[in-house]
């Protein structure tokens, strides 16, 4: 039996690899490494905790010792890292935190994995999670290939630079094999109500106010979460050692719109008067350093592994205002205590 280990199986992503992994793989034993920060939740994979091929582990990947012992003790055949501070708001206002987990945190997995394999990597993978933010802003055309230069503007992106490039400086000098991938935005079930999509469908169910930064031209790559986790089966187990790949929805929206149209798809699951979620909209400061425009090019995926997205725009998003609006329990759960005191710093100066 493989022992895989995943981090950040609690999280938003992590959470849909986990289930994928362990019940698509009975072969597979996968041990969740997560430390439980405020972006985790056991609920998000309460569905597959019983089954015998799963184990968690609380832990924290910025602790060294603890990351080597693990790795002593349980001798990994694969490691798939999603663990990482991952909102960009709190990396301006909390820079190091982003160091910590996303810098340190991957040199200890990287640490333990090239002592623990022993230069005997037969067999072995590190699979790195990455983002599209590494490459920087776009302008009004052009799409991120996997040659782009790196030009990261946030201190969320330019630590995941950072690992990046450890990652792909470990393959070089120890020979570890990797593979690294570079996603888009990411929308659906288990997204933490910071991010955009989620945050609009948990403020439009309250009717609070919908901020928009600045004057909401700013264009994402939207892709469901579900379509994510697919191609990350793909890549582990069909990737070329050494190599990137980008994974994107093909799918552009300006903020602005998209807040429209899930203003009218909630004012229709709400069963409430046509344009009485707009009226939320509510222009606020801007994001500092906000990056105009990001949008993958997702051909080598598409290609070289066959992938590309499942389900369209207008199904992701309805699938998940359904799953947000049959989990109210679980918006409550994870915007309850310091979800408020966050809320209220963050939002209180725009
Ligand atoms: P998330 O914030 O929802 O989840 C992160 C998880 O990591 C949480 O369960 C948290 O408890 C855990 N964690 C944080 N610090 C840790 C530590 N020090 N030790 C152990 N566990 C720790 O993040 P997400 O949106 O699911 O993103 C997962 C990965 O995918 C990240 O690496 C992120 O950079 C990348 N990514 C995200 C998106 C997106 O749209 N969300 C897109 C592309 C790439
Ligand atoms: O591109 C991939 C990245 O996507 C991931 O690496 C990050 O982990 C993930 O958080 C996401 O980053 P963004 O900064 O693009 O996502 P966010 O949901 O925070 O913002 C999406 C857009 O919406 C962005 O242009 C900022 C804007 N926005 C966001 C919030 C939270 C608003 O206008 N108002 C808001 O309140």
């Amino acid at each position: 039996m493989k022992k895989i280990l995943i981090t950040g199986g609690a999280g938003f992503i992590g959470s849909h690899v986990i289930r994928r992994f362990v019940s698509k793989y009975p072969a597979y034993h996968i041990y969740n490494l997560d430390a439980l920060t405020y972006a985790g939740n056991l609920e998000n994979i309460a569905d597959i905790e019983h089954l015998p091929n799963y184990t968690f582990v609380k832990g924290d990947i910025t602790d060294a010792d603890f990351i080597h012992q693990l790795f002593e003790k349980e001798q990994f055949d694969g490691i798939i890292h999603l663990a990482a501070e991952s909102h960009v708001d709190r990396s301006i206002t909390d820079p190091l935190a982003f160091v910590k987990t996303n810098v340190i945190g991957t040199m200890n997995l990287l640490n333990a994995s090239r002592d623990c394999w022993k230069n005997d990597y037969q067999d072995k993978r590190f699979y790195h999670i990455s983002t599209d933010e590494v490459y920087g802003a776009l302008g009004d055309t052009g799409l991120f290939t996997e040659t782009t230069p790196y030009s990261p503007n946030s201190p969320y992106s330019a630590s995941k630079a950072a690992s990046d490039h450890f990652v792909r400086a470990y393959g070089e000098t120890y020979g570890l094999p990797y593979v690294i991938t570079n996603c888009s935005n990411n929308y659906g079930p288990n997204h933490f109500p910071e991010k955009l999509i989620p945050l609009f469908i948990h403020n439009i169910i309250h009717q609070k106010p919908l901020p928009v930064y600045g004057d909401g031209n700013y264009t994402r790559d939207w892709l469901f979460v579900i379509d994510h986790a697919i191609a990350i089966d793909l890549v582990f187990h069909e990737g070329k050692n050494h190599e990137t790949y980008n994974i994107g929805g093909f799918n552009e929206w300006k903020n602005i719109d998209l807040v429209r149209l899930l203003c009218q798809k909630m004012d229709e699951k709400l069963n409430r008067p046509k344009g009485t979620s707009e009226q939320l909209i509510t222009f606020v400061k801007d994001r500092p350093g906000h990056d105009l425009r990001y949008a993958i090019d997702a051909t080598k995926m598409n290609k070289e592994l066959g992938w590309k997205p499942s389900v369209t725009f207008e199904e992701g998003l309805s699938l998940t205002i359904d799953w947000y609006l049959t989990h109210q329990e679980w918006l409550t759960h994870v915007t309850s205590g310091a979800y408020q005191q966050y809320y209220q710093k963050q939002y209180a100066e725009k």
